[in-house]
């Protein structure tokens, strides 16, 4: 097994760091490789993704990626920016269901900018399509207008378009999710604007045709504008939301802010064959870059969805989520999700004290098992 490590821009290099350490720890037999992307592989190499570091993409059974982007690239060329190196990856592996679970941990109920009770136990899980909608239809460009409200003026377009056999694969991978949690009643909330946009009503008559597989899961649909106001009003009565790339791409991040941090928050992005590539939800903050104070924590808990998902590791994956919240049981925390009454650590400590409860958890195992 191989994963490719993609540390990137801004915190990227430090909580990816972080994620390698605990993996380390796990003393499991894969080999990891590092190489640059975004800015960083813009800078060393004048493309924000490499063909050296597409190929060890493509060949590794995972990849570990961090983040990528900084205001500095902001006025280069849209083809040399950070960002196209992450689309480049989704594109060219084909990784089409992304996973955005949004869990409110006990111990970070008071981090959340929403009142306790409406967060307390909140596990939701955010399906969001990655490789089609607006952020990869064709044509799109510049042009002068021919028509609308003022032929003749220069005019940008973008193209929202989805085919029926991606509305499709998203669907099923949404049911089946749906079906393998089991603490819940398992539903479907399939988010569109059908009342406007005709992609979406299309969108929202294939997800109910698939449905009529899943008759154990229930399934719903909402409006986006009307699904981003639920989500702040009643969180708990989501369970799978499965959308478009844009839609899922802004209520990601809202679904993400409701559990207190963002930093917490991992990612996968799978494509038909099981090879993914596992990010954080966050981005690569610049304005704390360097000073190691970021929140390593959404990259290791992607090392587990990575171990999970990928690499057929789940009881790897268990152990690192233990020990994660058996630090946060233990009161350490990084600004981003500091209260009053814990102890606020870097980014180092942290992932010091993730590796110790690991091997603590191995020393444990150790001796029940003699
Ligand atoms: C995300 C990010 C990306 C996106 C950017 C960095 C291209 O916001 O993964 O949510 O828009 O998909
Ligand atoms: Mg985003």
């Amino acid at each position: 097994m191989k994963i490719a490590v993609l540390p990137g821009d801004g915190i990227g290099t430090e909580i990816v760091a972080e994620a390698v350490r605990v993996l380390d720890a796990l003393e499991l037999d894969f080999e990891m490789e590092t190489a640059l992307v975004g800015g960083a592989a813009y800078d060393a190499h004048g493309h924000p993704l490499p063909e050296a570091t597409l190929k060890l993409a493509k060949e590794a059974d995972a990849v570990l990626f961090g983040a990528v982007g900084d205001w500095k690239y902001d006025t280069l060329e849209r083809q040399f920016r950070p960002e196209q190196a992450i689309l480049g990856l989704r594109k060219n592996l084909g990784l089409f269901a992304n996973f955005r679970p949004a869990i409110c941990y006990e111990q970070l109920v008071d981090a959340s900018s929403l009142k306790p009770e409406l967060i307390a136990g909140l596990d939701i899980l955010i399906i969001r399509e990655l490789t089609g909608d607006i952020y990869f239809g064709q044509p799109r460009g510049r042009r002068t207008a021919v028509d609308g409200h003022f032929p003749g003026a220069e005019e940008a377009f973008d193209t929202m378009r989805y085919s029926r056999p991606e509305v499709e694969r998203i669907a099923r991978v949404a049911f089946e999710a749906a079906r393998k949690r089991s603490k819940r009643s398992k539903r479907v909330t399939s988010v569109d604007k059908a009342n406007v946009l005709e992609t979406f009503q299309f969108w929202k008559d294939i997800v109910t045709e698939v449905g009529k597989e899943y008759p154990d899961v229930a399934l719903d649909h909402m409006y986006v504008d009307n699904a981003a106001m639920q989500l702040v009003k009643e969180p708990k009565k989501f369970d799978v939301v499965v959308t478009g790339n844009m839609f899922g791409d802004i209520l990601s991040d809202e679904a993400a802010m409701l559990t207190g941090s963002i930093g917490m928050l991992p990612s996968a992005s799978l494509n038909a064959s099981s090879q993914g590539l596992y990010e954080p939800s966050h981005g690569s903050a610049p304005d704390i870059a360097g000073k190691g104070v970021a929140n390593p924590l959404a990259t290791i808990l992607s090392a587990a969805m990575m171990l999970r998902f990928s690499l057929q590791q789940p009881e790897a994956a268990d152990r690192i989520e233990s020990a994660v919240k058996s630090v946060l049981a233990s009161g350490l925390r990084t600004g981003d999700i500091w209260s009053e009454g814990t102890k606020r650590v870097g980014t180092r400590e942290m992932g010091d004290a993730v590796v110790a409860a690991l091997s603590s958890s191995v020393i444990k195992k150790t001796s029940i098992t003699g």
